[in-house]
């Protein structure tokens, strides 16, 4: 297909005889965004170094931004930016001369360097930081620039590589907006991520990986139609008011073991202020009322029949 930025099929990687991949298949449209979702040791930054060219697959066919990743690493490395799981920031230099020593060892026209590094701290708000050494950086600042270095060649296909782990929420809002303002540049971006709410947010496809193949693909919506919804979680005291509040709410499950209902809901307010008037009418009061969003265990729990953990 002409306008796809990543076409990946059959693609197999194995550490000596613990096969990581097993098969992988995909394809990422130019100027969108792609979230591979799956929880720690599933295999995501091995993709990730499979599709840059930082390993060689062992079998399939890998092609990124038209060229073949096994014959055509030079060409595919010209056209891409890549941000590890890991930051590739040099502590000892502050972020000005890191992302200076990108510019120098990028082949673009250095009177521009300058400005291009000034650009890069303006838009990733790190000018009034821009003299102090790296080391002194926060978590967030550090993904900035760690971002910011991938972004000096202007890569037209962008690796990101779980960016937002470890950060709190106003940092990783931060990171969406760049991604965001990536992606309306026509910049392709493949991205992973352990947060449901994070694939959610930005990607126009997600995949699910488990144990070395792809369990799900497809957009958010389509991927959050297979998993249980939001829901209110009842826990009581007694089995007694537990089944008496399992009678109430006919489209709930109950969990005997932990004493709680599990009631599909919307989680706005109504609906919450619907159930508890019902719970008063019957003369019922739960001990604890919790309402419960989607998150990657459930995703893996309604695709797979386990839990994140037993994906390990
Ligand atoms: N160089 C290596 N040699 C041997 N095994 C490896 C190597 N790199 C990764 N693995 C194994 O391959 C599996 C997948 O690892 P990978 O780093 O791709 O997972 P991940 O999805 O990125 O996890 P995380 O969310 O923790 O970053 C893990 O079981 C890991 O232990
Ligand atoms: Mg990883």
């Amino acid at each position: 297909m002409t306008n796809s930025a990543i076409a990946v099929s059959g693609l197999r990687k194995a550490y000596k005889d613990k096969v990581v991949l097993d098969g992988i298949d995909l394809e990422v449209r130019a100027g969108t965004v792609f979230s591979l979702l799956g929880p720690n040791g599933a295999g995501k930054t091995t993709t990730v170094n499979v599709l840059t060219t930082l390993m060689k697959p062992d079998g399939g066919s890998v092609r990124v931004a038209g060229h073949d990743v096994a014959t055509e690493a030079k060409a595919v490395r010209a056209a891409i930016g890549v941000t590890g799981q890991y930051a590739a920031v040099d502590e000892l230099l502050s972020g000005q001369e890191n992302l200076q020593l990108m510019v120098d060892l990028s082949r673009g026209p250095a009177k521009d360097g300058k400005r291009v590094v000034a650009d890069l701290l303006e838009r990733f708000e790190l000018t009034e930081a821009a003299q102090k050494p790296a080391s002194t950086y926060s978590g967030g600042m550090r993904r900035k620039l760690d971002l910011a270095m991938t972004l000096v060649g202007s890569p037209r296909i962008i690796f990101l590589d779980e960016p937002t782990t470890g950060l709190d929420p106003r940092s990783r809002h931060t990171m969406w907006s760049i991604v965001r303002g990536l992606v309306a540049d026509g910049v392709t971006i493949f991205l992973t991520t352990q947060y449901l709410d994070e694939a959610d947010q930005l990607a126009d496809r997600v995949a699910v990986l488990d144990q070395g193949r792809l369990v799900a693909q497809g957009t958010p919506d389509e991927l959050k139609r297979q998993i249980p919804g939001t829901h209110i979680r009842l826990r009581f005291t007694t089995a007694h008011e537990l089944d008496a509040a399992a009678r109430i709410f006919p489209g709930a499950t109950a969990d005997p073991d932990a004493l709680a209902l599990r009631v599909p809901g919307d989680g706005g307010t109504k609906s919450l202020r619907a159930l508890l008037d019902r719970l008063d009418e019957h003369s019922l009061s739960a001990e604890e009322c919790t309402v419960h969003t989607p998150d990657l265990d459930d995703v893996f729990l309604a695709l797979t029949g386990h839990t994140t953990e037993a994906a390990k």
